[in-house]
């Protein structure tokens, strides 16, 4: 599993805004999409493209495009739902599925809840978008049932991500052959003893949408 993390001072300048708990909700909102927008360059790096012939007004050449099947981008909900608008701005002929996910704050294991994908995603390149990549269970849950649906290359695209939950990644992916990368906007210190990501931004969902419960 390739993990790449997204040096670059604009990523590192939202992201400090991000992370202060002044920052309020539409704030909060439009920094995520503009957060994702810049990790979207960087993860459609391997986008699959084929070539194109065209003219220009002065010679015919060839260049490329977007390959078909397009790119499918699954957003977890909650929280992915921030960075759908962000990835589809550089990936407007994408589509687009959802997979709805609730880890459990005392065991902090996923609960799948909702999906909305095509049953047959044989030969797709999905980008998974979730903001945090805490213990790594949801996004682990994730990248799995979309394998088992045939999905054969993933990316996983995060703005935080712990330690603990690489190695989970790593670790539960060991037996794939399906190349699966993590594109983040860094990589924290550590986990609290809740599961929250140390500096992190908190809980993403209830600064994006508000509490729930
Ligand atoms: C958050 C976050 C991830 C998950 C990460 O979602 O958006 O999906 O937790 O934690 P993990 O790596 O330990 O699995 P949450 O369950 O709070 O749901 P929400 O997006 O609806 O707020
Ligand atoms: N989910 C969040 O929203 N934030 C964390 O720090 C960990 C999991």
């Amino acid at each position: 599993m390739d993990v790449h993390v997204a040096d670059h001072p604009l990523i590192a300048h939202k992201l400090t805004y991000l992370r202060d708990k002044r920052t309020d909700s539409p704030t909060f909102r439009r920094l995520a999409e503009e957060l994702m927008t810049l990790l979207a360059y960087e993860a459609t790096r391997e986008v699959r493209v084929e070539p194109f012939q065209i003219e220009t007004p002065v010679t015919a050449t060839t260049g490329i495009k977007l390959s078909n099947p397009k790119p499918l981008v699954v957003p977890i909900l909650r929280a992915g739902l921030g960075m759908l608008e962000g990835m589809v701005r550089l990936l407007p002929s994408a589509e687009v599925g959802f997979l709805g996910m609730q880890r459990n704050e005392v065991t902090l294991e996923a609960v799948t809840y909702a999906n909305r994908l095509p049953d047959d995603l044989t030969g797709r390149q999905v980008f998974v978008l979730d903001p945090m990549l805490a213990t790594g269970g949801s996004m682990s849950d994730a990248i799995h049932f979309l394998i088992d649906r045939g999905a054969d290359d993933i990316t996983a695209v995060c703005l935080l991500a712990a330690p603990e939950g690489i190695a989970h990644l790593e670790e539960s992916l060991a037996s794939t052959n399906v190349p699966v990368r993590v594109v983040t906007g860094a990589v924290d210190e550590r986990l609290n003893e809740k599961g929250y990501i140390v500096p992190g931004l908190g809980d993403a969902g209830d600064r994006l949408y508000g509490t729930v419960d």
